[in-house]
């Protein structure tokens, strides 16, 4: 990496967006890997609190079996911890955070705070068929915690896959129901920011990949003039709270929220 990727990856703040199965797992960890800051899944949170069996995992596991969202404000107060991690000071990697807008407006208020605002929004578009025949073939190794796909990516012989529940058909439509009466106003809010890019989650997850580099590419090459025309607060791509890395992104709480549903 150039040391100018290298000073974009210190205050990167990126959001994936896009319906289920859409991609943003497979992306997140390799853009994770690549510039190394974490990748932060809401999704793979509450699977871990409803596998520690704690009162959120509980509350949430229904929630999710069901293909709904579980309310703003538990999954505020799970991300507002996370990014007061310190792993998370050089930048982050958002996975399925924020799926409303009142969770998007919380996460804006808190880096508000201290003079931060998210560089980019990616979204990963996908048709409904696709979308359906990769969640449905999804399979996770439980013993590596490995994502495969049946077709696309088959698994060894020696994987133990295990099937999410929240991946069978019926429960895949409801998630992509949920998508677009909750998270899909997404796109208007960040495309307000000037900083929504979209790009064609068709073909190889290097394919894909591509895309993405290309679209951080740009940003990086134009972070004053995105930041300039509106977003609601000055900074970009490299602000300069982002830049030194020595200030958690979100020191106080995370407010507010509706219950999404
Ligand atoms: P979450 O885990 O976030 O699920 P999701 O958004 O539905 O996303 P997925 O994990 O299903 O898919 P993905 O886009 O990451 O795709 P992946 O890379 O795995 O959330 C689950 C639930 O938790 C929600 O329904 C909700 O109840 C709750 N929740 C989570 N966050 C919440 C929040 N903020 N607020 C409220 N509730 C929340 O890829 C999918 C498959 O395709 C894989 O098999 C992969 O190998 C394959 N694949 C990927 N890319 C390619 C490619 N280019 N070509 C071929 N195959 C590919």
């Amino acid at each position: 990496m150039s040391t100018d990727e290298q000073h974009l990856a210190s205050g990167l703040r990126l959001v994936l967006l896009g319906a289920p199965a859409s991609g943003k797992g497979t992306q997140g960890q390799r853009l994770s890997e690549s510039l190394g800051i974490p990748k932060i899944s809401t999704g793979d949170m509450l699977r871990a609190a409803r596998d520690a069996g704690t009162e959120l995992g509980k509350l949430a596991d229904g929630i999710m079996a069901a293909g709904k969202l579980v309310p703003d404000d538990l999954v505020i107060r799970l991300v507002a911890e996370r990014l007061r991690m310190p792993d998370a000071r050089k930048g982050f990697i958002l996975d399925g955070f924020p799926r409303t807008v009142a969770q998007a407006q919380a996460l804006d208020e808190a880096l508000q705070r201290h003079q931060l605002t998210m560089t980019a929004a990616i979204c990963i578009d996908l048709p409904r068929d696709l979308l359906m025949e990769r969640a449905t073939l999804r399979r996770m190794d439980v013993q590596t915690g490995q994502i495969y796909h049946l077709k696309y990516n088959p698994p060894p012989v020696s994987a133990q896959l295990v099937h999410r529940d929240d991946d069978r058909e019926e429960t895949v439509r409801k998630r992509l129901d949920a998508y677009d009466t909750m998270t899909a106003p997404l796109l208007p809010y960040y495309q307000g920011q000037n900083i929504l890019r979209r790009v064609d989650g068709m073909g190889t997850p290097e394919q894909v990949s591509a895309r993405i580099d290309a679209v951080l590419q740009q940003l990086s090459a134009a972070p004053r003039a995105r930041a300039a025309v509106s977003s609601p607060v000055q900074g970009g791509v490299s602000s300069p709270a982002g830049k030194g890395g020595t200030s958690s992104p979100v020191q106080g709480d995370l407010e507010g929220g509706a219950d999404g549903d």
